[in-house]
């Protein structure tokens, strides 16, 4: 029998087209979106609303979401924003608001569905982390932060669940094309010694933005972790990733020189 599939942030980017995709080989989707009514009509899988940071909405969602099924196979953790900016120019409390969506919004979700799966003594669980999530980077410290803090929560919670047969994965892509930037969150408080490097790394990352590939190879690498007897944990994917967290972690002065160099680079 196909399986059952639940998607979070599946109004766009990435969540929908895994959504689409699976929903197309013959799995049972469920997406969620904040606004399911602005999307449903043009969305061939259902779309139930959750916003992952209002813990009221969290808790409806799963009731929801039972009475429609009776078992959840797959939970697909995607929903997430970018907030951009330098890190000291970037108020505090814009960075506590990407945790609670990217880190605790994803989590409050994830325990929420627990006691189902180990109910069920089988599932996965794969989380869209980033390889920003792996690496350091200017101009996204938080973000970043919030990508390795689900890094963190997900290996451990990866040795706990393993009893229960359930599988823990993360997918932690680099730039592709979606609406992120689009939604992307941007700091706006300047400080003038940060001018230069600023106007280089907003054109360096509006560049990485506008050049990034279509996202085929994401939507191709959970597939495979969905069809997958024992997935492994992490799934790096995109352009380069092996060469830099090989750098990142034998020659760590090139790795930095190499991204520093770049962004130096850039013309303004
Ligand atoms: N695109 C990239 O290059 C890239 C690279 C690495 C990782 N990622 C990660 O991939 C994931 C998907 O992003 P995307 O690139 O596909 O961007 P996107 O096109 O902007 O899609 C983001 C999705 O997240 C949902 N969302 C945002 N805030 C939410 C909240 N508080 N509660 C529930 N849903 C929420 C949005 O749904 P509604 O607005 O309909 O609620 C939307 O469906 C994110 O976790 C992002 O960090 C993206």
């Amino acid at each position: 029998m196909k399986q059952t599939i639940l998607v979070t942030g599946a109004s766009s980017g990435f969540g929908l087209l895994v959504a689409s995709k699976l929903h197309k080989d013959g799995y049972t989707v469920i997406g969620t979106s904040r606004n399911p009514e602005k999307y449903q009509t043009k969305l061939p899988f259902k779309l139930l609303a959750l916003d992952i940071t209002d813990d009221n909405s969290v808790e409806s969602f799963v009731k929801q979401l039972f009475s429609r099924i009776s078992q959840l196979d797959v939970l697909i953790n995607n929903a997430g924003y970018l907030l951009a900016g330098l890190a000291e120019e970037t108020p505090v409390d814009l960075g506590k608001q990407q945790f609670e969506t990217n880190f605790w919004g994803t989590v409050k979700l994830t325990k929420e569905l627990l006691p189902y799966f180990r109910k069920q003594k089988q599932g996965k669980i794969i989380t869209t982390g980033s390889f920003l999530g792996l690496i350091g980077h200017p101009n996204v410290s938080y973000y970043s932060a919030s990508k390795h803090a689900l890094e963190g929560y997900f290996k451990s919670l990866r040795f706990e669940l393993n009893q229960f047969n359930i599988r823990v994965s993360m997918i932690e892509p680099t730039y592709f094309k979606t609406n992120l930037g689009e939604n992307a969150t941007v700091s706006q408080e300047e400080i003038s010694e940060y001018d230069t490097f600023r106007q280089k790394i907003d054109v360096y990352t509006s560049n990485a933005v506008k050049n990034a590939p279509e996202p085929g190879a994401v939507v191709d690498t959970v597939m495979k972790i969905v069809n997958e007897k024992k997935p492994r944990f992490s799934y790096p994917i995109g352009k380069g990733t092996s060469l830099f967290l090989t750098l990142q972690r034998f020659a760590y002065n090139a790795f930095e020189g190499a991204i520093l160099k770049s962004v130096n680079k850039t013309k303004i």
